[in-house]
């Protein structure tokens, strides 16, 4: 044992992390402590800053048993993007945090939209304003709590919430900036156009750093608390997709990853800015010098497959767990007695609305084309399918922008299935890979701590030395009959979204009524 320790910490949506690996990236330790979302409202989404506090102080106290705190030499921050944290002069959080799945400010983006206008938002930002950003949030506070908005001295992201902590410093990095709607992704700084227009004011927001760089040290008080030793070196980290990206080796033009979790994000590496045309893609900086990214991001893509679960398979539910067996195993099992393209039966996930390519809250699930030969396994596997589909829609957008695809790497819950990664190979007409690192963002966060520290001259090193394929895909014979069923799954939202919006306004009328 060398004696060289790097921690990462997520701030995520369910629970703070903290991952403690040494210099070969081997995980020694890691620990996760839960806290509570608040929806105080239909389509709020709130948490607690304190709770993220004390849940990553018990995590790293975890963590750190049977460690010398002197021994870890970096410590990488990542965790939820866009979420906004207000503090008041004193360094107090003055409300609940609005996170990135608070859907609240439509009314405050349209009205964004409409100043700065469309074209120009992508010239200043690289992005449309969307519900889920930062910038919206800062105009809702100020359009409904006024005496919060009049006390704000400090705007924060998530992450950067647990460095002030850690450190007292104000300070955040190019990833998770990119996602406040307030950076000028290509020249990765603050937008002084998109600042002085929303009338939110530059000493309000935290310095921005890149990502790899030494900005902070651990503090007497936090060291206190955390049992780390006073002065160890924070880097700037990432926001979780950007070190998730770096946790899976997706540093360089040509790797792209596909995650499989509740929602489904495509994520490619970009050597240089480029953005969607109509702003489709997100299109931020990476955590990695001088690198971008370009996302896709689907809002239920493993989470259909626990919807299929848990609306229609209730009876395999109960005999998987007698029996002691996976449920997804069970499914996915009859998925795979149905052919490819389930005899014409064609799932749209849009379970939740959608996100990318169709910006919809409106747009809903689907089977079509149900015909009397159709059982339970074309109905799973048309899920499966379904939702390859709908992530073939972000790689095509970046194929048509030039973006290189060599190889997608595949992670989360639902990469676990085989039939599924064949499914996506299929789809996608790519070879479909897994990697050793399982960890994710926090994984991510704790490379580029190593890099700030100087253990690896740069991500690229860091990640070639961890990160190796374990597993490989080649894409089947199945791909022909999949290449025509898409032209038909592409075809389907156009046609159905005069419907989803008059759906939309009918059950909105309904559920007012009641
Ligand atoms: C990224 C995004 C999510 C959140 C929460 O744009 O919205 O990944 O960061 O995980």
């Amino acid at each position: 044992m060398a004696g060289r320790y790097l921690l990462g910490l997520d701030v995520g949506t369910s629970g703070s992390k903290a991952l403690l690996i040494d210099d070969a990236g081997q995980v020694i330790a890691d620990a996760t402590t839960e806290y509570p979302m608040a929806t105080p409202r239909p389509l709020w989404a709130e948490q607690n800053p304190a709770d993220w506090w004390r849940g990553a102080v018990v995590s790293i106290r975890q963590v750190l048993r049977g460690v010398d705190p002197g021994h870890v030499v970096g410590i990488g921050l990542t965790g939820q993007m866009h979420g906004l944290v207000l503090l008041d002069r004193g360094g107090e959080v003055l409300r609940p945090c609005i996170m990135w799945n608070d859907q609240r400010t439509a009314a405050q983006c349209a009205a964004i939209t409409k100043q700065i206008g469309a074209t120009r938002l992508l010239d200043l930002i690289g992005n449309p304003v969307l519900p889920g950003f930062t910038a919206p949030k800062i105009l809702w506070v100020r359009e409904n709590e006024p005496e919060i908005y009049r006390q704000i001295a400090h705007v924060l992201l998530p992450k950067d919430y647990l460095r002030y902590r850690l450190t007292g410093e104000f300070q955040t990095e190019v990833s998770d900036a990119s996602g406040t709607a307030l950076l000028d992704v290509a020249q990765r700084t603050w937008s002084a156009e998109m600042l002085a227009a929303l009338d939110v004011p530059l000493a309000w927001l935290p310095t921005c750093h890149e990502s790899v760089v030494v900005s902070a040290r651990i503090s007497p008080e936090a060291a206190a608390e955390t049992g780390l030793q006073v002065g160890t070196p924070v880097v700037g980290g990432g926001g979780d997709q950007a070190a998730q990206a770096v946790g899976s080796g997706i540093i360089r033009e040509g790797l792209v990853s596909v995650t499989l979790g509740t929602s489904g994000v495509v994520f490619a590496s970009s050597d240089h800015y480029r953005r969607e045309p109509n702003g489709l893609l997100h299109a931020f900086c990476h955590a990695v010098p001088d690198r971008w990214h370009l996302m896709g991001v689907m809002l239920s893509a493993a989470g259909s497959f626990r919807w299929f679960r848990d609306a229609l398979a209730q009876s395999d539910l109960a005999e998987a767990r007698l029996a002691g067996v996976d449920v997804y195993d069970r499914l996915t099992a009859q998925a795979a007695t149905a052919s490819a393209g389930c005899e014409g039966l064609i799932f749209l996930p849009y379970l939740s609305g959608e996100r990318t390519p169709y910006p919809d809250p409106d747009a809903r699930g689907v089977y079509f084309g149900l015909s009397l030969r159709h059982g339970k396994p074309h109905l799973v596997r048309a899920v499966l399918e379904g939702v390859a589909y709908g992530l073939r829609d972000s790689l095509e957008l970046m194929r048509a922008l030039g973006v290189q695809i060599e190889q997608v790497r595949a992670s989360g819950g639902g990469a676990r299935s085989p039939l599924w990664r064949q499914i996506l190979a299929d789809i996608f007409q790519t070879e479909i890979v897994l990697v050793n690192v399982t960890e994710g963002a926090a994984y991510g966060a704790a490379l580029l701590a190593g890099v700030g520290a100087e253990l690896y001259r740069d991500v690229a090193e860091a990640c070639n030395q961890m990160i190796q394929v374990t597993a490989r895909v080649e894409p089947g014979p199945d791909r022909f009959a999949y290449a025509d069923y898409y032209e038909i799954y592409r075809a389907l939202y156009p046609a159905l979204a005069p419907l989803f919006k008059r759906v939309g306004d009918v059950t909105a009328r309904q559920v007012y009524r009641r």
